[in-house]
């Protein structure tokens, strides 16, 4: 079977050769290539330029035998088209320049034109599949709308999401107008990464899990349900949500061909309550990567014992790649996960 089929007969759980394996944030800062061009531009720089987007994408499938690429970008860059200031600064994370915190700010917010306001994201994803040739698909991917709520809310990251929460809570019509408003961006802007050369996508709905179930079910459920079920279904749906392991069913109810899962709950529990008509995306923990080789390999083999082989699982870590994890034990992984679930 070509490299190339693996990850999307996975997504569909159509049967596979060996189970597919990609990274989260594979291209980034643990690879010397990346921090290489990085040292000579900023990230967003590297974002709006798709020359280096696309090099930046092709890194480490050219490093590890990796079955899909991600483009290179980053959730936050459609809040700046809708009106909220961005900046990267070394060390400190994202900072968003002025968060909305009153439903006049809500209000306020621009609709987004992902031809026009986005179309560096669209150019570097012809020019990556172009590039590609063929040899593996090319994931898009937007943050979910809850995840984009709370960075346009608190200003950046936040430990308690009490700004987020505060509006919820006091003004929930403004919170649903920007939820709205996020979904409706976040709709056309996968479809347009579709019509350009997506072949899955995958919604990153990074801290959702600082939410109980009820408000969950009341505050994110319907938007996610609506963004879900208005995607172009030709390609497959990648639904992740970390420190969600309170709500899987919910969230897998909500939307999605494929659900993503982080490191805390054991795969075979969390996909015995998803149901196994549905993929399941995971979930090494990534700080794994920086321990022995022994004992990344035992924990790998677990979660392939876990799966069993079952149609319908792509190897994953449980979130992204932290800088500084040493390369070797990247491939390492990638090797292991294809040697140890080869099919007879
Ligand atoms: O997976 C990939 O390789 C594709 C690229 C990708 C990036 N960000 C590149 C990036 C993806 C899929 C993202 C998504 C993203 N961005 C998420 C959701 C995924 C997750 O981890 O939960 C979130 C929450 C963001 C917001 C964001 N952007 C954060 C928190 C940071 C890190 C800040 C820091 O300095 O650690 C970024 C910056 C960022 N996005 C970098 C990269 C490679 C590092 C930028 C640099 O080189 O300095």
């Amino acid at each position: 079977m070509p490299r190339h089929d693996r990850f999307l007969r996975a997504c569909r759980r159509q049967d596979v050769d060996c189970t597919p394996v990609w990274i989260m944030r594979q291209a980034g800062r643990y690879l010397k290539e990346y921090q290489d061009i990085r040292k000579a531009h900023s990230f967003l720089d590297m974002c709006k330029t798709p020359e280096l987007a696309v090099e930046v994408t092709l890194q480490p499938i050219r490093r590890f035998e990796l079955d899909a690429a991600i483009i290179f970008s980053d959730i936050l860059l459609p809040l700046e088209s809708m009106g909220i200031g961005l900046e990267f600064s070394d060390g400190e994370g994202p900072v968003l320049l002025n968060p909305l915190r009153t439903r006049e700010d809500v209000k306020k917010m621009k609709g987004v034109d992902p031809e026009k306001d986005l179309g560096y994201v669209l150019q570097a994803l012809e020019m990556t599949r172009n590039e590609l040739n063929g040899i593996v698909p090319l994931i898009g991917f937007a943050g979910a709308p809850f995840t984009l709520a709370s960075y346009a809310i608190e200003g950046g990251g936040s430990k308690n999401y009490l700004n987020t929460k505060a509006m919820m809570y006091s003004e929930p019509a403004a919170f649903h107008l920007l939820m709205e408003k996020l979904t409706d961006m976040v709709i056309s802007y996968l479809n347009a990464q579709i019509k350009h050369g997506a072949q899955a996508v995958q919604v990153f709905d990074s801290w959702v899990g600082t939410l109980s179930l009820t408000d969950y079910r009341e505050f994110v459920a319907p938007h996610m349900k609506r963004l879900f079920a208005a995607l172009d279904p030709a390609v497959p749906h990648i639904h992740f949500a970390v420190g969600a392991s309170h709500m899987v069913e919910l969230v897998s109810s909500a939307g999605g061909d494929v659900i993503g899962i982080d490191w805390r709950t054991p795969l075979d529990e969390a996909w015995n309550k998803i149901g196994h008509d549905k993929a399941i995306q995971g979930n090494l923990d990534p700080a794994l990567l920086f321990g022995s080789q022994e004992h990344l390999g035992a924990s790998t083999e677990d979660i392939l014992e876990q799966a069993a082989n079952r149609d319908g699982h792509v190897f994953n870590l449980g979130h992204g790649v932290f800088p500084g994890t040493p390369v070797e034990n990247v491939s390492f992984l990638v090797d292991l996960v294809h040697s140890k679930s080869r099919r007879s």
